[in-house]
């Protein structure tokens, strides 16, 4: 009997290990390469979720609209001069999901390549006909996060990057600019969100039954091209983005360098670079606020240095017991983050361009074979 119980126990405890193994490793994944990661467990969702999300869509509308709603009204009456203390971002986990849909990455753009290799796959694979049976609904929902993440850019992101072709000696100007290649491929990119925002907006309209109807099939259909344009769009956003931020990135850390060399040979006194250090505050946070891609980068590689330090796991004092290392002790640094993400996107959106084509050609052999 004893010996059953400790059996029993044991298993338990193995299982408990395996779960936490699980979620450890996930999680390790889904800081890693998060678009694979979501794209992974969306489209199972979508497929388990199928039937659920066409008998009860509009329920589901609502539910993902309330992220949207929770940021916008307070973003439009702050636009407005109201001022509203409260922000439901600082809200745990919700908190998360907004901060989700605003970076696209963990939602939105899984969502919208979903959607997209939909087009590309055989119609006849049972999985692709389940998520294929919601693509109008997937549509419709794919329209709250893109939503949000433009609200939230084109008010901090674009007046700044468009700065970089209108006013480019100001912009340049500002000490936070590393590099002008890379500065211009991230200033294109986010310029050019406001041309996806443009040609997103008709296509996400149409996607409701009531316009499509008024519009009449041939018009629908001719519109509805336009989506390999989006496609197209959004790969060169996602991918300048992080190009262009990845070489600002590698400017900086030559430039820190040879500051650092220039320091030591120096030997500035401390009083002067205590002052300096005083007076280039205010600087910094005028700089800060005007929020552009290349200071938000090295704001990231500098948190970025300071978890890696923090996340360090500490021995416990007095020779307790170690704890045991996970996958969540892996540091992985935002360099090779980055790399993974850009082989990522030329991955999801390279095999997209492979299995179009491949569908397009197959499709006019049959076609001219009648
Ligand atoms: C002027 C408008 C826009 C600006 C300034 C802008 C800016 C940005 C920025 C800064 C990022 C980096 C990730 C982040 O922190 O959010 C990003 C990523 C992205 N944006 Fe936009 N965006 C705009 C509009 C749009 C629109 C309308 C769409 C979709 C239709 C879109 C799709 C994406 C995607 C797919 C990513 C990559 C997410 C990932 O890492 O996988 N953006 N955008």
């Amino acid at each position: 009997m004893r010996v059953e119980k400790r059996f029993q126990l044991s298993i338990f405890n193995f299982q408990k290990l395996m779960i936490k193994v699980l979620i450890d490793l996930l999680g390790f994944l889904r800081t890693t390469a998060p678009l694979l990661v979501s794209l992974v467990i969306f489209t199972l969702l979508f497929i388990l979720l199928a039937k659920s999300i066409k008998k009860h869509a509009k329920i589901y509308y609502i539910a993902f609209s309330i992220p949207f709603l929770m940021h916008a009204v307070p973003t439009i009456l702050r636009w407005c001069g109201i001022e509203v203390e409260f922000s439901f971002t600082r809200i745990p986990i919700l908190g998360e999901i907004i901060r989700d849909y605003i970076h696209m990455g963990a939602f939105g753009h899984p969502l919208l390549i979903i959607i997209m290799y939909m087009g590309a796959l055989n119609i006849k694979n049972p999985y692709v006909k389940r998520l294929m049976s919601i693509r109008k609904e997937l549509s419709i929902i794919s329209g709250f996060p893109v939503f949000t993440h433009s609200l939230v850019r084109v008010a901090n992101n674009f007046p700044n990057s468009l700065k970089y072709f209108t006013d480019h000696t100001e912009y340049m100007a500002n000490p936070r600019v590393t590099s002008e290649l890379g500065a211009g491929i991230s200033s294109f990119s986010l310029v050019l969100g406001i041309a996806l925002l443009a040609l997103f907006i008709p296509l996400w309209i149409t996607s409701f039954d009531s316009i499509h109807k008024r519009m009449g099939s041939i018009k629908w259909k001719k519109l509805q091209r336009w989506s390999y344009g989006l496609y197209a769009m959004l790969f060169i956003h996602a991918m300048g983005i992080q190009v262009g931020g990845m070489i600002s990135r590698n400017a900086s850390s030559t430039n820190e360098n040879k500051k650092t060399e220039i320091v030591t040979v120096a030997e500035i006194p401390q009083g002067r670079t205590e002052q300096n250090e005083k007076s280039g505050k205010k600087q910094d946070k005028r700089v800060e606020e005007i929020s552009d891609i290349n200071s938000v980068q090295q704001k990231q590689n500098k948190s970025d240095e300071v978890s890696a330090l923090t996340s360090v796991r500490q021995q416990p004092a007095g020779g307790g017991k170690a704890r045991t290392k996970g996958f969540a002790d892996f540091q992985v640094s935002r360099e090779t983050r980055q790399i993974i993400s850009i082989v990522s996107l030329l991955l999801i959106y390279g095999s997209y361009l492979f299995l179009r084509v491949r569908k397009a050609v197959r499709k006019n052999k049959t076609r001219n074979n009648f």
